[in-house]
């Protein structure tokens, strides 16, 4: 198994304002003043201590996957439904299956729930159902609230039907870049050549959202040379504040696969916290604030980050400088 470290990455590609999360399949969820799941589950197996595990391989059926998420085509929201609590809408795939790393699932179904002032729950999952998540029983979410803060919570949800994307706001700060965006105008331009020349995977060919069996792919753009923390568990060598490819440094691919492991520097080790604490700094307003972002979910072999540029192409999260 090869293993992806931070000297593995080659430098930041630009040096403009936004950096780029990627994120697979997971759940996210965020104790801050964000929370954001993601729902999205891989029908994949788990295999212990394992560094970084293989693409494209064939668990499901003997379809030839494209290795390459070019074509993918995204998705677009439809039966939008608004409740006094947030709002549920499907999603349909929006062109032909690009069956990159796992076959493309048409119908998926996202929630947004305003849970609280400060806390935005985002769902997304396979309409039906077949896909594994986390159950309740593991770890329990929160209740339906009670109280409407759609109208009041800090923390908006905005959305472009078509292609699907969406972007998390604050109220008190609207014209701040957002807490979390999808949007392919906020992301940089693809494809980028791979990191590692040996390994097409390290590419990013496209930043559409994917949603598959055994793939995912959910990319946002963030503030150039912002601070962001944890998604451990790590020993990191940047320190706690993780390497995102500004001021000198390489950038970050972080698997989350949890191994059976102690204490390697820059690797996976043994539990997996993908969460992320971000710190911004508005030079423009003097004013700095926080929020964090949980992605909960299963069944992905792992997830990485990369920093220079996020991509997650698999099971991962990169974070990468955009160019807009
Ligand atoms: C895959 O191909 C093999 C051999 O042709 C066949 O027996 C099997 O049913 C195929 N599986 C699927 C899921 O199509
Ligand atoms: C900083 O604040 C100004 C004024 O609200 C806003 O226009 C700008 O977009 C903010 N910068 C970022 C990176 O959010
Ligand atoms: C590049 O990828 C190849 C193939 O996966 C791997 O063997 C090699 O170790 C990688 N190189 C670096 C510097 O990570
Ligand atoms: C994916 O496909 C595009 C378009 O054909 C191509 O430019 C790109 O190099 C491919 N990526 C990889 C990793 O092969």
């Amino acid at each position: 198994m090869a293993t992806r470290k931070k000297t593995d990455i080659r430098p930041s590609i630009n040096t403009n304002r936004y950096q780029a999360l990627f994120t697979p399949g997971y759940d996210w969820f965020s104790s801050l003043s964000l929370i954001i799941m993601f729902s999205l589950l891989l029908g994949t197996l788990l295999l212990p201590n394992i560094q970084r595990a293989p693409l494209g391989n064939k668990l499901t059926s003997n379809t030839t996957y494209s290795m390459n998420v070019t074509d993918c085509p995204g998705y677009t929201l439809g039966s939008l439904q608004e409740s006094v609590i947030g709002l549920t809408a499907q999603l349909s795939l929006a062109g032909p299956a690009c069956n990159a790393f796992g076959l493309d699932i048409s119908d998926l179904t996202i929630e947004v729930t305003y849970q609280s002032q400060s806390t935005l729950h985002v769902k997304i999952y396979d309409t039906a159902n077949q896909q594994f998540t986390i159950p309740e029983s593991v770890i329990e979410r929160p209740a339906a609230p009670t109280t409407s803060y759609t109208g009041s919570s800090d923390l908006v949800f905005n959305y472009d039907a078509t292609p699907f994307a969406f972007w998390i706001t604050r109220r008190s700060d609207p014209d701040a870049m957002p807490l979390f965006d999808t949007r392919v105008s906020s992301l940089p331009p693809t494809p980028i050549p791979p990191f590692n020349a040996s390994d097409p995977s390290t590419a990013f060919d496209g930043f559409p959202l994917v949603f598959e069996d055994q793939y995912l792919q959910l990319a946002s753009a963030l503030p150039y040379g912002t601070n962001i923390y944890g998604l451990g568990e790590v020993i990191a060598s940047s320190g706690f504040r993780r390497d995102i490819g500004t001021d000198g440094g390489v950038g970050t691919i972080q698997t989350h696969w949890s191994r059976d492991v102690a204490d390697p520097i820059d690797q996976n080790m043994y539990g997996s916290h993908p969460i992320y604490l971000e710190h911004r700094y508005n030079a423009t307003t003097g004013k700095a604030s926080s929020s964090g972002v949980l992605l909960l979910g299963y069944g992905t072999d792992q997830t990485s980050l990369i920093s220079p540029l996020i991509v997650f192409q698999r099971r991962g999260f990169r974070y990468l400088p955009a160019n807009t």
